[in-house]
């Protein structure tokens, strides 16, 4: 129970690894404050599984795009410790094809609405004294381009970049920000690109120097690591779990 005491928001919490990591959260303790731009009745299984840990784990449906929506939610809340930015999308389109909605839908979701909550619980855990975590869910995509999702590689570099940002200048004030980069993982996302783009799928299957797509709970134990009394003394880092992927590799 190294989390008891601590509030912990994590948005995209309907999803498969923000429910993952809400989950093992409420398991280490933490009381766990639910996000996702879905109606609750949508989200109810993923409720279910994680009040199983955390009885008064609460559910809010915020498009983290919604600036004023994230800071009236964060207004009712007496504490926040650590934030798990983790909403997400990604469409899959050839560079030649990708409209300016969609580009700007995955800057506005995946790098602005991260800044959002996460600016906005900083606000809230300096006004409060100081100290806190601010986790990001990034991608090993952020670094290594893959073909057809430009506008959601960019959006996850950006991520990466804002961790820095944010790390440097929220030292002084005890808050760490950390992200893990999950390579592909056969849920979520990727989950429905592996079931729905055969030539997705046959580009994974030589993509992985581990041979197999990781696991949420593999992610989300990550996530509760960064949010721990062991990684006190780091900040400013991505932690990538992504099977190899990231490893350079030639053909054969
Ligand atoms: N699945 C993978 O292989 C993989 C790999 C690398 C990174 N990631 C990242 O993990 C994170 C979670 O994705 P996932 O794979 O669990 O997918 P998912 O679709 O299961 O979960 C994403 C959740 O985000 C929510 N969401 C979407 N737009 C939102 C908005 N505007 N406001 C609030 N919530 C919103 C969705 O409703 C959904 O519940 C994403 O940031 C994704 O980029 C996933």
């Amino acid at each position: 129970m190294q989390l008891a005491g601590k509030t912990a928001i994590i948005t995209g919490a309907a999803g498969d690894l923000g429910k993952a990591m809400a989950r093992q959260l409420a398991e280490n303790g933490a009381h766990v404050v639910m996000w996702d731009i879905l109606p609750r009745a949508a989200a109810s299984a993923a409720i279910k599984s994680v009040q199983a840990h955390d009885a008064a784990a609460s559910y809010a449906e915020i498009d983290v795009r919604d600036r004023a929506a994230v800071e009236r939610a964060l207004d009712k809340l007496p504490r926040v410790d650590i934030v798990c930015a983790n909403a997400g999308i990604v469409e899959a389109q050839p560079f030649l094809d990708i409209s300016a909605d969609a580009w700007q839908r995955h800057l506005d979701i995946n790098l602005t609405g991260c800044f959002h909550v996460c600016q906005a619980a900083a606000r809230k855990m300096v006004a409060a004294g100081g100290g806190g975590r601010l986790l990001l869910t990034s991608s090993w995509v952020a670094e290594i381009p893959w073909p057809e999702i430009s506008a959601y590689t960019v959006s996850k570099a950006g991520v990466n970049m804002l961790v820095k940002q944010m790390a440097r200048e929220l030292a002084p004030h005890g808050i760490l920000v950390n992200a893990v980069a999950p390579g592909i993982v056969n849920a979520g996302l990727a989950g429905r690109q592996l079931r729905e783009e055969p030539q997705y799928a046959a580009r994974v299957a030589k993509a992985i120097p581990l041979g197999a797509p990781g696991s949420p709970e593999a992610i989300a134990a990550a996530m509760v690591y960064l949010a721990s009394p062991q990684t006190a003394y780091m900040t400013g880092s991505i932690l990538t779990l992504d099977g190899g992927c990231s490893l350079f590799q030639f053909d054969g």
